[in-house]
Formats: C-alpha cells, structure tokens, sequence
C-alpha cells in the first residue's frame, strides 16, 4: 500500500510515557465524574498499582476485576460489570478505563459502548498484542455460543495510550503472541517493514518503540480508509480466517491456543494457499515460513474438517463461500478471495507436515 502517510494521533492514539501524555488532562475533564477501572487478575496485580498512585484523579475510581481468561469475554461477564456500573450509579457521562491486553479492551470496550446506550471509555493496553491491534481501530465485542466475537460493536475510544513500561511484566510467550499481528501487518501492507521484521532475533531486546509505532500506523491507515470492514479493512485479516477456526477449535476443546499464536499458524496455511492461488512468490513464501517456525512452538489437528466447519462461521464469508485474504506478494494482499474445501485441504495438510 505504499508509504503510510495517515497518523495514528488522529484516532486520539498517543505513544510513550503515561505520564507525558494527555491522560492527567483527560482525568481532570471528568473530576466531577465517576471513574471506574476495568482490569483482570494479572493487571490488577502489576499495573493497577502504578495508575492509581501515579494519577490522583483515580483514587477514589471503582475498580472492577474479572477472571484474566478469554472465557470472560462473556455475556455472564458483561451482565457482571453492567450491575457494578449500575449499582455505583454511573450515569453516560461518567468513564470506564481499560487497563489490561486485548480481553479487557475488547471487553470492557464492549459493555462501555451499550452502556446507556454508550458511555465514554479510554483503552490502556497492557499487553503487546492490545497495543498494535486490539486497542485500537474501533472494535469491541465478546464470544458466544463457542464462537470468538460473535457480539459485538464498532464504537471508537475516547483516547488509547500505548506505554511500554507495562510490557516489563508480560510473560514471553505474550511477546510472540502480540509479534504475529505485527507481522502480519508488515505481510499485507510493507515489504519494508517485513525486512526489518525478519532480522529480528529477540523480541524482548528488539523490538523498540518504531517498531510499535509502525505496525500501529499500517492498521490505522487501513482502518481510516474502511473503517466499517466493506472491503479494504479485510486484509487485516490475514491469517485469521484459520487462526479464529483454530482458535475456537482449542477453545471448545479446552486447551489454551493464544489469539498471536493461533494467527501464526494461520498465516503460514494461508501463506500456503496464496502459494497456490495468488502466486505468492516461493522465495517469500520461504521467508513466511521460515519466520513463523522461528519464533513459534505451533500446535495444529490432524482434523482439516472440524476446521473447515468452524470456518463457516467467519464474517467474511458471503453467499455459503469461505472468503480469504491473502498475499500475491509480501506487502500485497487481496480480500474476498473464494477458497473451496480441496484447496484448503492441500495447504493444511501441507502445514501439518511442517509443523509437526
Ligand atoms: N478488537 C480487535 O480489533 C482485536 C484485534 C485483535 C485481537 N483482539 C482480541 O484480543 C484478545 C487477545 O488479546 P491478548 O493477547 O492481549 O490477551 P489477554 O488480554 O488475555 O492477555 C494475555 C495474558 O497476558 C496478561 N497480561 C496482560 N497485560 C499484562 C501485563 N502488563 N503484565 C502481566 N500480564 C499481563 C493477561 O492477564 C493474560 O493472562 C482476544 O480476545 C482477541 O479476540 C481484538
Ligand atoms: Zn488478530
């Protein structure tokens, strides 16, 4: 897509310390409003601290805390911090602050924007992952019935602050999990960026502020051009329309299968689709691969039709069809592509021989 020009500040999206940002302005506007902190336990414990004693406006906020699982991405869950809000007779102007990775702001994005029919909400992501995508582009929502985001709203925060610091006490393998969407943004919009992406060794000493900065800057311009997902937004799902069958399929099983690492594995299976459709160069699809295998311990059925099934579940999908993105080259990425059920089969097999 060439170079991106749009800036991520437009979205109200700030990067860097916290405390130089415009969130002590921002706590001031709403001094004579309630506040309340939606976090999960492993927030709770290592950053809700450091917010409350930084921020004097939070004090006296109305902390709610939920289990830190996907599973609470949940109508349950919702009704739970709904009540909270209720009882504590928060009215629409009041704020709720996020302060978690992508299960909090995709949560508490959520039950902000049917509040009272909305009430203003800040994300604070907490995780790599809720940095470079989740937190940002305007799309809340939770899981139902088995399925990933199956509710949901697209309703835009008040602001989003990205700080490194709290990344200091994200667990490694968060790391890789967030990396597979900054990868995947490289792989649809910037040759140049997946260069850069791919000497990468090691995530934790590497990966500085630009890096996050970019891959914010790829969804952003991607969102501002389709920001209701008609057409061009879709190539942000790269990668996903496997990694969410995958996903569902290890999350009804019970076994955990993180969202960066399910799109990992994605990637690579719709790498080799586009391999076989698009013509994805083989030298590319090589660099893809090598990548992938490099930063990921993957784990895939042997069940191609379970997931085929769960993939007829996809929002893409349209007339009875599985519809993907995919690469014709690395920066270059068609959505709406049809992928029937033989084509399908051949690049997962393919992929289970790899990883296995
Ligand atoms: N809305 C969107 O556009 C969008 C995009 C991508 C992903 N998502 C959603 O995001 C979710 C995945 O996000 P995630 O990977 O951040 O998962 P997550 O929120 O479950 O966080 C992963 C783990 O890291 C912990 N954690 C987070 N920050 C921490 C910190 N600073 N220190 C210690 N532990 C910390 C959490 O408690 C959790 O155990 C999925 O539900 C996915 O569907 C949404
Ligand atoms: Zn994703």
């Amino acid at each position: 897509m060439g170079e991106v020009s749009f800036s991520y500040q437009q979205f109200g999206i700030e990067i860097g310390h916290l405390e130089s940002t415009s969130f002590s302005g921002i706590l001031q506007s709403y001094s004579n409003s309630k506040i309340a902190i939606l976090t999960d336990e492993n927030t709770h414990k290592h950053c809700l601290d450091f917010l409350i004693t930084g921020f004097q406006g939070l004090n006296s906020a109305e902390i709610i805390v939920v289990p830190a699982l996907e599973e609470s991405k949940d109508l349950d869950i919702c009704v739970y911090i709904l009540e909270t809000l209720s009882e504590a007779g928060f009215g629409r102007k009041d704020l709720l602050i996020n302060l978690g990775g992508g299960m909090i702001t995709d949560l508490g994005g959520f039950v902000a924007s049917i509040y009272k029919r909305g009430m203003p909400f800040i994300q604070i992501p907490t995780s790599l992952l809720a940095m470079v995508d989740a937190s940002i582009g305007s799309k809340t929502g939770i899981n139902f019935m088995g399925l990933k985001n199956q509710l949901g709203t697209f309703s835009s925060a008040r602001n989003t602050y990205i700080d490194k610091k709290w990344l200091q006490t994200l667990p490694t393998c968060q790391w890789n999990n967030g990396f597979a969407e900054i990868l995947k943004n490289a792989l649809i919009a910037d040759e140049k960026f997946w260069t850069t992406l791919m000497e990468i060794s090691n995530l934790k000493e590497q990966l500085n502020d630009s890096v996050i900065q970019k891959a914010i800057d790829i969804k952003c311009e991607i969102v501002r051009q389709d920001p209701k997902e008609l057409g061009l937004r879709k190539i942000l799902n790269f990668g996903h329309t496997i990694g969410h069958a995958l996903e569902s399929y290890y999350f009804n099983s019970k076994m955990p299968l993180s969202h960066g690492h399910a799109v990992a594995i994605g990637i690579l299976v719709e790498s080799e689709i586009s391999l076989i459709k698009l013509g994805l160069p083989k030298f590319e699809f090589e660099q893809i691969k090598k990548v992938i295998l490099k930063n990921y311990s993957l784990q895939i059925p042997d069940d191609y039709l379970a997931i085929w099934q769960l993939m007829q579940h996809d929002k893409k999908n349209d007339l009875g069809k599985v519809k993907m993105s995919l690469l014709s080259r690395i920066g270059s990425c068609a959505f709406d592509q049809i992928v029937d059920l033989e084509e399908f089969k051949m690049a997962f097999e393919k992929s289970v021989e790899l990883i296995r």
